[in-house]
């Protein structure tokens, strides 16, 4: 697969990629609205060699560059997905899309960068980040990865520091749910989150009770609850509540920063916010199906339909949404991911009689830039500034890439995406990129439109047309010690300070 560096695409597998002659590598963005996180402006951006060289009003460029006029549209950096699973073996299958179909499907999105979960081979990390950087070989788009840690031993602990210190990876995520496969104790958890902390690297939780949840299916199929209802009803909110709880003590116990994913209900959002107004360190993160969806879909009477929104944590009943909402609005969420994670109908029903045995999994990279745009800015619940922030900006600062990704900044990768705010998009599995038969999203259509994808300094996605290219994605390495990380230590002093009787009633 290596063989497409010369410019060739994927044309003969999807018939929806086409491929486009090279592609000028000078371009000028003229006229738009440029938003950063902090700052916008009207500007036109000039981009050559894939990097952002020059934001000003009114450049004047030569006749070999190639214009590309965004009056009146919103120019903004392209999303940055810190949440997939691509082609990734989970309950006894494999998720549908690939590095090049699911990156595809970014890219028509306005996504430019994803940090997938890499998963260990039997526990063995190494074995597991070999098996992804193959996987990966197909990439059309830049990527980072996060590491799984399933199980504790030496040799996780040795592996652990060489993918931070010569692989870069950043950040690590926990499962405390997915009892039998996946899960780790508090024990295994404990000594990930000190390693974690010697390291610098991020821990990550998904936080479920993985005991309880297990407690939870068996009682509910004995009930005779066989279809996807039993799903929600098998791991109420109550299990993620205290999950994220747990989690969010234990690293604080240790004093390392923690990343809540995929934040589902409001008693996991509760925990969050309580943690973050006693100073703890903890980020949360949301997902597009928790924020736009409740779960009434999943009693849906036809079995394809209600499965296809089978995930973990479930999608919650209507209301815990609307405070997800708000709490990315006033920022005690930071910033939205997708947890795309894909199975085909087929996949999906393998649990046609068990619910238990339905691969978890939503779409959602594609969707998650438009989706965010109509919830959020269009409702009224936040700046365009914050729609920047919460899809791509507070990403590339938590995974320390920042400014490199995540801002239109001289400097800054040429990762860009134009929006019109008056035209509008419409999702059906019919158009969308993902190689899945369904989606979460089919018929729903909203005000406002990314119309030209730029990645790497090249125009990938424009006039409903990608233009992508097998192996041109770059792999990102992530350095540790990023601003989650700043004076953690002079926290530790202190803490072991006040352990002098003689400090005691100082602090
Ligand atoms: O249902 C989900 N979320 N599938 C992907 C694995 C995970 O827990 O993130
Ligand atoms: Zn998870
Ligand atoms: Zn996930
Ligand atoms: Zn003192």
């Amino acid at each position: 697969s290596s063989g497409f560096s010369d410019g060739m695409c994927g044309l003969e597998v999807e018939e929806r990629l086409n491929c486009m002659p090279v592609s000028s590598s000078k371009i000028l963005v003229r006229g738009g609205i440029v938003v950063n996180a902090d700052y916008q402006q009207n500007a036109d951006v000039y981009i050559e060699d894939g990097i952002i060289k020059l934001v000003a009003p009114n450049i004047k460029v030569s006749d070999d560059v190639k214009i590309i006029d965004a009056t009146g549209k919103f120019v903004m950096p392209g999303g940055i997905d810190p949440h997939t699973h691509l082609e990734m073996p989970f309950m006894g299958t494999e998720s549908a899309d690939n590095f090049f179909t699911g990156q595809a499907a970014a890219l028509a999105g306005g996504t430019t960068m994803h940090i997938d979960f890499a998963l260990p081979i039997d526990g063995d990390l190494a074995a597991g980040y070999d098996s992804y950087v193959k996987k990966a070989e197909i990439s059309c788009m830049d990527y980072g990865f996060h590491m799984a840690i399933t199980t504790w031993n030496e040799n996780v602990a040795k592996d652990m520091e060489t993918l931070v210190k010569e692989k870069g990876i950043n950040s690590f995520k926990f499962f405390l749910a997915y009892k039998g496969s996946l899960m780790v104790t508090d024990e295994e958890f404990l000594q990930g989150l000190k390693k974690c902390k010697e390291l610098g690297a991020l821990a990550q939780v998904h936080a479920e009770n993985g005991d309880a949840v297990a407690e939870g299916q068996t009682r509910i199929f004995e009930l005779g609850i066989t279809g996807p209802e039993g799903h929600p009803l098998s791991r109420p909110s109550v299990l993620e509540g205290e999950a994220t709880g747990r989690a969010i003590k234990l690293a604080h116990f240790v004093n390392t920063p923690l990343y809540v994913v995929h934040v589902m209900s409001i008693d996991a959002l509760d925990e969050i916010a309580r943690a973050r107004a006693q100073g703890i360190r903890v980020v949360g993160e949301p997902v597009t199906s928790g924020l736009a969806l409740n779960d009434s879909v999943l009693w849906d009477s036809d079995f394809q339909t209600a499965a296809k929104y089978v995930m973990s944590p479930p999608i919650r009943p209507a209301g815990h949404n609307k405070a997800l909402q708000a709490a990315l609005a006033n920022g005690i969420l930071q910033l939205v991911g997708t947890d795309h994670c894909t199975f085909t109908s087929e996949q999906k029903a393998v649990g046609k009689h068990d619910f238990r045995k339905i691969p978890n999994g939503v779409n959602g990279i594609e969707e998650r830039m438009h989706i965010i745009w109509d919830l959020m800015v269009n409702s009224g619940k936040i700046s365009v500034k914050d729609y920047v922030r919460i899809t791509s900006t507070a990403c590339a600062q938590i995974f320390n890439i920042y400014p490199q990704k995540g801002a239109i900044l001289a400097g800054s990768d040429a990762d860009i995406i134009i929006l019109n705010p008056s035209r509008s998009t419409t999702i059906s599995s019919k158009t969308h990129h993902s190689t899945i038969d369904t989606n979460i999203y089919e018929g729903w259509s909203m005000k406002g439109n990314i119309e030209v994808t730029i990645s790497q300094g090249k125009v990938v996605w424009a006039n409903g047309q990608l233009f992508v290219e097998r192996g041109a994605g770059r792999y990102i390495p992530l350095s540790p010690f990023g601003p989650l990380f700043d004076g953690l230590d002079k926290l530790d002093a202190a803490r072991i300070h006040s352990y002098n009787p003689r400090h005691r009633t100082v602090v």
